[in-house]
């Protein structure tokens, strides 16, 4: 990604993620983007302007009046001489004087006078962003075209688990990409279909058949398709992840409805089934509950196979996608499986993972794939799953050309 030439006004507000800012500043820096930095009051508290101006190598601004002084540079001007203007971290405060208009310092006066696409990278608690206030600024942000990159998912400092934690600096340079390089959208105007989440297949009315996946590589992998510019329909069975940004969510419960969905999603330029789904079904799932008859013998549960979504979705004839790419869970005999999975089921490429206990892949954070591909099979080193994601969606828009 180039950005060399290009300049970013980066607006830092106070929480405890701004530490993370001095990275990303490392990182725009060292593909000669020229970064100009402004400190809310509360941001003080957290990192110093002398850490900022010594790796942006420029003057940093805090107060409002100073900058009108006549011998520096106005506000109007400080914020219109940037390409881009981003907030990281962004707080639920700053986000919501944002979608207010309310200027009543430095930071929100540049955002408010500027032309220049917007960046946020909210970073909170996660009661603070599921608060509806937060959810109502951050739809008026969306609907006035401001770009948002993360929260990510995960333990807070205040101790709490959930989403709210600042985007990694990696994602939140590539949001800058996207943002500034047109050229760095390679997927725009495509439309990418991903299944994620496990299935819940009926026992009776409050029973089901469940696995432990968690969504979060399908999920990963939907939000990445998104950043490279991708319209995206994410099929999703039940998880507790909040939705990606800029993403068609459409939420199921079991295999038949993932299908009738993803059929419905029809046609798209790529399909990612990422989502475990069951095997198996009741075969006829209880209208109502079962009862515990003392002293009656358990009941049995006759189980019939599901439809098999990817390879029904690729031998979809003209509507199939032209890249389908299918997931291979397995324990062993990673290669043998993956490679055999690829010709069963008319996918072209099978990214598979070992999911042995120990791995702590299935529902965990990381991943460690192979990806089989007609060309042979590709070890990639361990890492996030969001990071593995965001190598599959370069290498999807490299395949869609
Ligand atoms: O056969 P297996 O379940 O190992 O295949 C895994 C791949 O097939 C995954 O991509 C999964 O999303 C997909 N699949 C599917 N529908 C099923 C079973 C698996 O789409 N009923």
């Amino acid at each position: 990604m180039s950005l060399a030439g290009k300049r970013v006004l980066l607006i830092i507000s106070g929480g405890i993620a701004a530490y993370k800012s001095l990275e990303l500043v490392r990182l725009l820096r060292q593909r000669s983007c020229a970064v100009t930095a402004v400190l809310t009051e509360a941001a003080e508290q957290f990192v110093t302007p002398l850490s900022l101006q010594a790796l942006t190598e420029n003057p940093v601004h805090t107060r409002l009046f100073s900058l009108t002084d006549e011998s520096r540079m106005g506000h109007i001007e400080l914020s219109r001489s940037a390409d881009a203007l981003v907030v990281a971290p962004a707080t639920a405060n700053i986000l919501a004087r944002m979608a207010g208009g309310i200027a009543d310092d430095l930071a929100t006066t540049l955002l408010l006078a500027t032309d220049k696409p917007v960046l946020v990278a909210p970073a909170m608690n996660v009661r603070m962003w599921l608060h509806a206030a937060t959810v109502a600024n951050m739809a008026t942000l969306a609907a006035r075209g401001v770009a948002v990159v993360g929260p990510d998912e995960g333990a807070m400092a205040c101790n709490e688990v959930g989403p709210g934690r600042l985007a990694e600096p990696p994602a939140i340079l590539q949001a800058i990409g996207a943002l500034l390089a047109p050229a760095a959208r390679p997927l725009e105007g495509r439309h990418a279909l991903v299944t994620s989440g496990p299935t819940h297949e009926p026992i009776d009315p409050v029973r089901y058949l469940a696995n432990r996946a968690s969504g979060r590589q399908g999920h990963a992998i939907a939000a990445a398709l998104a950043a490279l510019g991708a319209r995206v329909t994410l099929v999703s069975g039940p998880v507790s992840l909040p939705d990606p940004t800029g993403v068609a969510v459409r939420r199921v419960e079991t295999a038949e409805q993932m299908l009738a969905a993803c059929r419905a999603a029809l046609p798209a330029d790529v399909g990612v089934f990422a989502a475990a789904v069951a095997d198996w079904r009741v075969a006829r799932a209880a209208e109502r509950k079962l009862k515990k008859t003392p002293g009656a013998a358990p009941p049995e549960l006759a189980l019939t196979p599901n439809p098999d979504i990817l390879a029904t979705i690729a031998a979809a004839g003209p509507l199939r996608p032209r890249l389908v790419v299918g997931f291979a869970a397995e324990t062993h005999d990673l290669a043998r499986h993956a490679e055999e999975k690829l010709r069963r089921k008319g996918c072209d490429w099978v990214v598979a993972n070992d999911v042995s206990e120990g791995t702590g892949i299935m529902g965990g954070t990381e991943n460690e794939i192979l990806l089989v591909t007609a060309a042979g099979a590709e070890p990639w080193p361990r890492a996030s799953k969001d990071e593995v994601a965001r190598g599959l969606a370069a290498r999807i828009a490299a395949a869609l050309g």
